[in-house]
């Protein structure tokens, strides 16, 4: 197949270019993001393999459909960026890497968590600078902390094992309980509950209407003081704005993101000599009890790979006329 890759980055260039290896797809790797002002580079192409901040919304699809594109390959998990209902009645299939390395993104919600509790953005600063105070670097031990899970799938139940190898008592909400979790001694609540007595909560959900701003003004108002809130899922699960009210009163003590709402414009390019415009992005960023990495919680050399060889697959399924297991279908 001849294949657009969109967003193309050094490491996609790599990776996929490894993963084609006896595949013989034709890549033609583009640093452009998908948009309606970009799909004429997607002519006389077959497929396109698009991330997590392509724009594959309706006018984007139907431009695609025009150009006689026939398949779209998703080298992310998330699908909440593609209207579907369109693919499907311009009878373009839609593939996706469903799970290329849970421990990558688990690990990472590990990472912020461990770095906000003791401090470690921080203190590797003044170090640097030769300031060897401990005045304001007062941590605490996880041990015997309650950690709220929301969502359980591959990356929740990953990151509940690990909690609870560090001691956590670990609370969980998801309307699909896992078996395997609750083997282990994750105690499913309802989220009501989870809010109330965690200590921290971290979000491993999907972004849909239901769930998006999940985390409003409510439902922080329902947190313990003080809770630490970790998300390395979707920037949609958390009103920014309603975060930014609780990190000024306190009632969010530690705050730790790798996914934003206005994401789309910021990540995955190197801004650092533009003036940033996005004022609520510029607000947090102010905040000392605040991390934020730029949706790389996947980036890891296990889950690059297995991103690649799952994408190059589905596009070899797809060309072959085969079934195609990682296939997203509109509920
Ligand atoms: P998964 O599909 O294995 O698990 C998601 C779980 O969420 C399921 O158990 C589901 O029942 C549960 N769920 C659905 N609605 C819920 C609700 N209203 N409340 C609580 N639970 C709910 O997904 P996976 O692979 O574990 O991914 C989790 C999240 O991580 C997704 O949002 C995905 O987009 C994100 N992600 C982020 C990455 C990053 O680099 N930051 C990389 C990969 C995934």
């Amino acid at each position: 197949m001849r294949v657009a890759v969109y967003s193309a980055k050094p490491y996609d260039v790599q990776f996929l270019t490894a993963a084609n290896a006896g595949h013989g797809h034709d890549l033609a790797f583009l640093e452009a993001r998908l948009s309606v002002e970009t799909t004429p580079l997607a002519a006389d192409t077959d497929a396109v393999c698009a991330f997590v901040n392509d724009d594959l919304g309706a006018a984007v699809l139907e431009q695609l459909a025009d150009l006689g594109v026939r398949h779209i390959a998703l080298r992310s998990a998330g699908f909440n960026h593609i209207d579907l209902r369109t693919a499907e009645r311009l009878g373009i299939p839609v593939t996706r890497v469903p799970g290329y390395s849970p421990y990558a993104v688990a690990e990472h919600a590990v990472a912020l968590l461990m770095a906000l509790v003791r401090k470690t953005h921080r203190a590797y600063n003044r170090v640097r600078e030769g300031n060897f105070s401990l005045v304001g670097l007062t941590g605490f031990d996880l041990h015997g902390k309650t950690v709220g899970v929301v969502g359980t799938g591959q990356i929740g139940a990953v990151f509940a094992r690990i909690m609870l190898g560090f001691g956590c008592r670990v609370l969980a909400f998801d309307p699909y309980p896992s078996d395997e979790c609750r083997a282990l001694g994750v105690q499913y609540v309802e989220l009501e509950e989870l809010l109330a007595e965690s200590h921290i909560v971290s979000l491993h959900l999907p972004v849909t209407p239901q769930t998006r701003h999940l985390i409003d003004a409510d439902r922080i108002a329902l947190m313990r003081d003080g809770v630490t809130l970790i998300n390395t899922s979707r920037g949609l699960l958390v009103d920014t704005l309603a975060v930014i009210e609780g990190l000024k009163s306190g009632k969010i003590g530690l705050l730790g993101l790798d996914v934003y709402e206005e994401e789309a414009d910021l990540f995955f390019e190197d801004l650092s000599d533009r003036v940033l415009f996005d004022d609520v992005f510029t607000r947090l960023l102010t905040f000392p009890n605040v991390l934020i990495t730029g949706h790389q919680a996947f980036f890891t050399v296990e889950a690059l790979e297995n991103i690649a060889s799952t994408t190059i697959g589905n596009l070899t399924a797809a060309e072959r006329g085969e079934p195609l297991p990682n296939r997203v279908v509109v509920d």
